[in-house]
């Protein structure tokens, strides 16, 4: 697995110190708010657990499931929620934990669908937010790094469902990016 991976971008240390620094930002702005967290699985697990444990808040969690990318590195824009019922955010305030902002599509698509159950406010937080044009007009309020357009994996993660449990982020080689045929 380590052998896959062309350089590290982000360190177990670099990422908790960064975590640290999120969780009191949430922590200070959500302070007397009944907060929902609404994760986006499977890439923000990791990233979920290691942020929550650091906010000391009563909160409640949910998880969303969604597919946009059918095992590719460029996004088919079409974004299927895997649930049939929402999370009741009615009247609450929503925090959307995603692990990367990329194209914006996925997070465009889950922003508009809870915002149909009258949420009280919903914001996004994400791990990572790419340097690009975004085909979906979507921001987010909280971002732990912003990096260039490379494809990464590691720390929730995945190429093709692989390097989830890599415990650092690091850029995938190229050659085998191209070898699947992407
Ligand atoms: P978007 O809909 O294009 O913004 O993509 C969001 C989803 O695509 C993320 O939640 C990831 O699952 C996946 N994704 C986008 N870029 C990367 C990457 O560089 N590495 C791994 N997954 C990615
Ligand atoms: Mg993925």
């Amino acid at each position: 697995m380590q052998s896959d991976i062309e350089r590290v971008l982000f360190d177990v240390p670099a990422i908790h110190k960064r975590l640290d620094e999120m969780a009191a930002q949430i922590t200070t702005d959500y302070r007397h708010r009944e907060l929902v967290v609404i994760a986006i699985l499977a890439g923000s697990l990791i990233f979920m657990s290691d942020l929550l444990r650091r906010i000391p808040l009563p909160l409640k969690l949910d998880c969303l499931s969604v597919v946009s990318y059918h095992g590719k590195t460029q996004t088919s824009g079409e974004v299927i929620f895997k649930q049939s019922t929402l999370p009741d955010v009615v009247s609450r305030d929503v925090l959307i934990l995603d692990d990367i902002l990329d194209s914006g599509y996925t997070l465009a698509a889950v922003r508009e669908k809870l915002e149909t159950a009258k949420p009280r406010s919903v914001r996004v937080c994400v791990l990572l937010s790419k340097r690009k044009q975004r085909a979906r007009d979507v921001g987010a309020d909280y971002v732990g790094f912003e990096i260039d357009d490379e494809f990464v994996v590691g720390y929730g993660l995945d190429f093709m469902e692989r390097y989830r449990n890599l415990p650092y982020l690091g850029v995938l080689r190229k050659e085998l990016l191209e070898q699947s045929g992407e």
